[in-house]
Order: C-alpha cells, then structure tokens, then sequence
C-alpha cells in the first residue's frame, strides 16, 4: 500500500528512514490532477533513484487573486492510483503548508499569495531575481516567487537527493535549478521533456477546463511550434522577431489570448538578436476560452 503522509514531520522521518537504509531519494512536485506527463516525472525519477516520493499540492502562494486556484482541478484518490500504479513510493499530500492566520471574521486564511498581511502570517519567500522576469513572470510577476518558497519547503521537507520537473514549464525549470545553484541545495534537478497528447497537445491537468472547442483550437500552438522549427531550419525566416509575429498570428487567427511569444536565449532566457549563435528557446503562453468562467 502507498503510504500517504500529511504532516511534514511524518513525511520527513519516512524520508531519513530510508535514507539511513541507503537509498537515493527523489522528489517529483505536482500540483495534482495527474496525467501522463506527470507519470513520466516519476519514471525518470524511479531510474535516477530508489525510492520516489510525489508531493500533491495546489500551491496557494503562487496564484494571484484573479486566478484559478478555486477551480484548479482536483482529484486526490485517482491521482494516489496512478501514483501506485507507477510504482511511485510515498506520497505527500499536505492540507495547508502555510501558517493559518485567524481573520477578522474568525476564519482561517492561508492566501499568502494574496498577500493576506496579518501579523504571523508568512513573510519569508524565495526570489530568483532575474530569471523569474521574463515570459510567465510579465503577466505574473508574484508567481516564480510562490513557486521557489514552496519548492524550498517541499525541499526542506522531503530531503530529496534528486528533483524532477517538466520542461512544460521550462522558466520554472530554469529557475528552480538557479534558485538550488544559489542557495547550494544538496539537490540535482532534472528536467524531462514535455509529453503531449497524440494530436500534439502537450499535456496539462488546466487542459480539462478547455471547452471542447477550445481544446480543437489549441492545436495552433504545437502545430505553430513545429511550423517554426521547420521554417527557421529551412531558412525561411531568419529573424527572431519574424517567428514570432507569425506565431502570435497563427494562434490569434485560432482565437487565442496571446500572454507571450518569445525568443529568448535557451539558459539565460535573455532577448537574442538571431537565430544561429546560441541556444534558443521558442516560449507560448496563450488562453483559450474555458468550459465554465474564466479561461
Ligand atoms: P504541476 O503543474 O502539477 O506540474 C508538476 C510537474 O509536472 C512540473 O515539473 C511540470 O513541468 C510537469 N509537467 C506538467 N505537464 C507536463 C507535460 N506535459 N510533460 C512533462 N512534464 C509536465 O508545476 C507545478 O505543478 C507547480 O508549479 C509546482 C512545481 C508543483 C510547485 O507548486
């Protein structure tokens, strides 16, 4: 049976148990509603190390108000199924990792995100300065923030040896492995390439809040992906800023809401004047119109 732990105590003593027993441990961090993207994480994990722990949580401290944390989608008991079913070894699935702060009204409020402000709330946070400004960060300049301080946490608690993330997020898989370069981790990260559905979607628990119609159109993105790839490796475009006007329209003429469309140098996530000289990143974040309120 896997064992599902609550507290960070219980988590933590299993974890120097097995680490006294000598294994490796390695840590995958979800937010839950997982899908086969997030299963690939813990395969990689399984081959990095001997025993696997995923963590299940909706991490307050990085949605901002207007976001969609209350109907981020959730299914714990299904998601412990996959888990088992991948052989993952324990999970962690905490109620609240932040200090409840009693409000006016006699409620309890864990919104630091939100930036609560009540005295014995949380106030210490993890900022990777530069890299969390660029693509995710313009829309969402609080978000790399949230996820540093609670990565930080599950770190602290969970004592992994190795990290495994999705280049689905590739700002956040840079700027973890520069927030655990900084601060000297006694972690290696991992990043896994991004695992899409046979049509090309790249997988995504938001994706079951996507209209089906929404879902049809959202194809423009990958299909924009692959277009570019091929046109900058044939010559056809040459200027970054080319690629990405063309892009941006393909994916409004779908009926997309552009966040972003960047070139950006691949590790620095710094602007490029060409093609040719560095890595280079292709970023995409768009928003398609949700089955109920808001996208
Ligand atoms: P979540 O969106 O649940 O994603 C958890 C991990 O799965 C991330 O490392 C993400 O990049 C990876 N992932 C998601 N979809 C993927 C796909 N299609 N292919 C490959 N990997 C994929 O990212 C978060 O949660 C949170 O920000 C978290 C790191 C847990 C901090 O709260």
């Amino acid at each position: 049976e896997l064992p599902v732990f609550t507290t960070a105590a219980d988590m933590r003593a299993w974890v120097r148990k097995q680490k006294k027993s000598g294994r490796k441990v390695a840590l995958v961090p979800t937010m839950g509603y997982l899908h086969e993207g997030h299963l690939s994480l813990v395969k990689a994990a399984k081959e990095k190390a001997d025993v696997v722990v995923a963590s299940i949580y909706v991490n307050p401290t990085q949605f901002a108000a207007h976001e969609d944390f209350d109907v981020y989608p959730r299914n714990p008991a299904e998601d412990r199924d996959k888990l088992a079913a991948a052989g993952c070894h324990a999970v962690f699935e905490p109620d609240s990792l932040y200090v409840s702060v009693p409000g006016a009204d006699g409620e309890s409020s864990n919104v630091v995100g939100r930036e609560s402000g009540h005295p014995g709330s949380h106030e210490t946070f993890v900022t990777v300065e530069r890299l969390q400004r660029p693509l995710c960060g313009g829309s969402r300049p609080h978000f790399f923030r949230g996820v540093c301080t609670v990565v930080t946490k599950l770190f602290h608690i969970c004592e992994p040896d190795v990290a495994v993330f999705g280049r689905k997020d590739y700002q956040q898989w840079r700027v973890i492995c520069r927030m655990v370069r900084d601060l000297d981790f006694p972690v290696e990260v991992v990043g896994m390439p991004i695992c899409r559905e046979p049509d090309g979607l790249a997988m995504s628990s938001r994706n079951a809040r996507l209209s089906p119609e929404s879902r049809e159109r959202a194809l423009c993105i990958s299909r924009g992906l692959a277009w570019a790839e091929k046109a900058v490796a044939e010559g056809a475009v040459s200027e970054p800023a080319d690629v990405a006007a063309q892009l941006r329209g393909r994916i409004e003429e779908a009926g997309g809401t552009v966040d972003y469309v960047e070139l950006l140098h691949a590790h620095h996530l710094s602007p490029i004047s060409d093609l040719t000289s560095q890595p280079v990143l292709l970023a995409v974040a768009a928003h398609f119109p949700a089955r109920d309120r808001g996208t």
